[in-house]
């Protein structure tokens, strides 16, 4: 039995959206789904019974964070993930590409793999695709990804070539080393820049490698919405359709509808807790920033109509005082509200999917977010 299943359980009549059901050793998932972030294994700010409650099943962590600390090797004594950080649901894991480039300071892509400084202590390390797919076997998680190069934007067209071949050969390498294929389902990612011709011969020769689920690469990385938007059009009907698909890095309310709407199944993104912890929120009208000073005597909740916690009960001049004060409940009320509202967007977006009517979503979303709240 491969470790983890997807069902297409219906179909949106005006988009190439679907709804699904995805089976894991953890549970399962109602996709199109939102993976709140837990990089060092914690969704900062909360405990897992709070994910939970929220409505999370599936949790994102990253092997390059837990590599270099605890270790791997801590955290397979510890039973894997799932005992280590008490969490009951599913866990995906990213490969540690994306992190190598973004967090390590004096890296080196090698046919053979990465070497990179730690951000910690500057030790220098090198990790080869088997190793992050070793690593991820150490881990434990439901689904682990392959070790990719998350092609930087701009790259000009030579390099996006060279960057996603290359990682189509270390996808081949990590099926190759992938130890426990029976409990963890390795998921391929393509690549290919803002280049549609690119993105083509990505998802062809991932495609080829036959994978149990397939992300969406190197989006979101600065090129303009249109041209991400594009990109999927060009790229996600190319991924088989028994298939889960996952845009990676990806979490704006606007991109999680326009994702769906282009048949995109998984999305994660640190946007929602990292804007939080900086005292901005997401409203159905656009996000505000409740630190602000227009917010001192504002007795309303973040959000009118919210039914998260920090709305029933605090106001935001509550708020953006904890907040000015720096007390770590300004920070966990805003994370809970601004997961409560990706959380509730997307079984919005479930419910309007399996009713056939995810277009008039779409408008009412942006007939009120094109208001703006501040
Ligand atoms: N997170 C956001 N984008 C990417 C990507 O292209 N590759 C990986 N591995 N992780 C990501
Ligand atoms: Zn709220």
């Amino acid at each position: 039995m491969p470790p983890v299943h997807f069902q297409v359980i219906a179909r949106d009549p005006a988009s190439a959206a679907r709804l699904g059901r995805l089976t894991t050793p953890h549970g399962a998932i109602e996709t199109p789904v939102f993976m709140p972030v837990g990089t060092q294994a914690t969704v900062k700010t909360m405990t897992p019974h709070e994910v939970w409650d929220l409505g999370a099943r599936i949790l994102l962590s990253n092997t390059y964070h837990l590599y270099l600390r605890p270790g791997h090797d801590v955290v397979r004594e510890a039973g894997g993930l799932h005992p280590f950080m008490a969490w009951p649901g599913a866990v995906l894991t990213d490969s540690g590409g994306f992190q190598v480039m973004s967090l390590a300071p004096l890296r080196r892509i090698t046919e053979d793999g990465v070497e990179f400084r730690s951000h910690i202590d500057g030790a220098t390390h090198f990790l080869r695709p088997e190793d992050a797919v070793r690593i991820q076997n150490d881990l434990g998680a439901d689904i682990i990804m392959a070790f990719d190069e998350c092609t930087p934007y701009p790259s000009d067209r030579e390099y996006a070539r060279a960057s996603l071949e290359r990682t189509a050969r270390w996808a081949a390498r990590c099926r190759a080393a992938h130890g426990r294929p029976d409990e963890q389902a390795l998921f391929g990612i393509v690549q290919g820049s803002v280049y549609p011709d690119l993105r083509i011969e990505s998802a062809r020769r991932t495609v080829e490698l036959d994978f149990p689920g397939y992300a969406v690469g190197g989006l979101s990385v600065g090129e303009p919405k249109p041209v991400m938007y594009e990109m999927l059009e060009v790229q996600v009907p190319l991924l088989p359709e028994d298939r889960p698909r996952y845009l990676m890095g990806v979490g704006s309310p606007e991109d999680l509808i326009e994702g769906v709407w282009r048949g995109v199944d998984m999305f994660d993104c640190v946007l929602p807790t990292r804007l939080a912890r900086h005292g901005t929120v997401f409203t159905r009208r656009g996000r505000i920033t409740v630190r602000g000073a227009a917010y001192a005597r504002d007795w309303a909740p973040l959000e009118e109509g919210c039914t998260c916690y920090a709305c029933r009960h605090f106001s935001r001049a509550y708020i953006r005082h904890l907040l000015k004060a720096d007390e770590i409940l300004g920070m966990r009320l805003c994370t809970i509200h601004n997961l409560h509202f990706l959380l509730r967007l997307m079984e919005d977006i479930r419910q309007a999917i399996a009713a056939g009517r995810l277009a008039a979503l779409r408008r009412d979303f942006y007939a009120l977010w094109e208001e703006g709240a501040e």
